[in-house]
């Protein structure tokens, strides 16, 4: 017995560990976990109960069809109105407008997507914006860029020149 003593020790120390782990374990992973899968199952009626907020692509129809027809005529047709301006549930509720629908005037909108960078695929329309600019002396000599700045020559939801 003497000479196994150390033995009992760590066996005891081991023991200790495992049930403490377990003890952890059961504290710390939620309850629905594993259901289905290796995840919290519960998670999946929590997400189907959040409010829906973007209305989709043709959600801003039937109160702009202007917009909607200029649009849809040009090469921003696969750029969904709530990208550039904001989801629709900021703006309508049952119907009818409830708040002013953001507007970027600013040209950072369309760099977003249009600024020259190696990553893009090189079919996608780029500009380096301040060459672009600079190009027609439209540069301020001091101060921002004005804001509206693209919409000057191109028409936001139709740009296409030619
Ligand atoms: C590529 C970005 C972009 C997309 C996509 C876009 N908009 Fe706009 N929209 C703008 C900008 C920028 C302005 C401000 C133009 C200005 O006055 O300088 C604007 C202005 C507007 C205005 C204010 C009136 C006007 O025509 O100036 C309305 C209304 C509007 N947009 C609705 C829509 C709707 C509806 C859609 C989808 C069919 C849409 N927009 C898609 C960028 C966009
Ligand atoms: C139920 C009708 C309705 C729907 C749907 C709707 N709007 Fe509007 N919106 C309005 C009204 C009313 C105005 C104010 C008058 C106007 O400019 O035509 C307005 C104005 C705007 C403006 C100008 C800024 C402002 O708030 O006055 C923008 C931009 C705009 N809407 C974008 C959108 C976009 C983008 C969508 C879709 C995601 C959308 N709207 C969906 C009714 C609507
Ligand atoms: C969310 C991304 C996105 C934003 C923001 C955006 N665009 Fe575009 N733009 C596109 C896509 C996608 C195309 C179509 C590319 C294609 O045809 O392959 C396009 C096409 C264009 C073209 C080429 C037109 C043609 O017919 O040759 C111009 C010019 C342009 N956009 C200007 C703008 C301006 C100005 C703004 C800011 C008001 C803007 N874009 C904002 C995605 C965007
Ligand atoms: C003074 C008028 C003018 C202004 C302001 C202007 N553009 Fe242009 N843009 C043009 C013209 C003209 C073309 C077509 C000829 C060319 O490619 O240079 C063009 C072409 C483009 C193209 C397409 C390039 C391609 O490869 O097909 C994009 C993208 C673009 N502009 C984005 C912008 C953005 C973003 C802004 C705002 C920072 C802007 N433009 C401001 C006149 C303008």
């Amino acid at each position: 017995m003497e000479h196994t003593k150390h033995l009992w020790r760590a066996g005891a120390i081991a023991i200790f560990l495992v049930l403490t782990a377990l003890l952890v374990r059961h504290l710390l992973v939620p309850e629905s976990f594993g259901v289905d899968g290796f995840y919290r199952y519960d998670s999946l009626a929590e997400f189907m109960n959040k409010p829906v907020v973007h209305g989709g692509a043709t959600s801003c129809e039937p109160c702009h069809s202007e917009q909607f027809e200029t649009k849809m005529a040009g090469s921003h047709v696969s750029v969904t109105c709530e990208v550039c301006h904001a989801p629709l549930a900021q703006h309508v509720a049952d119907g009818a407008k409830t708040a002013d629908m953001p507007v970027m005037r600013s040209h950072r909108l369309c760099g977003w997507c249009h600024q020259k960078l190696v990553s893009r695929p090189e079919d996608m329309p780029q500009v380096d914006i301040i060459e672009h600019l600079e190009a027609f002396e439209m540069i301020p000599e001091e101060g921002d860029i004005p804001e509206g700045i693209c919409g000057e020559c191109h028409d936001v939801h139709d740009p296409g020149l030619g």
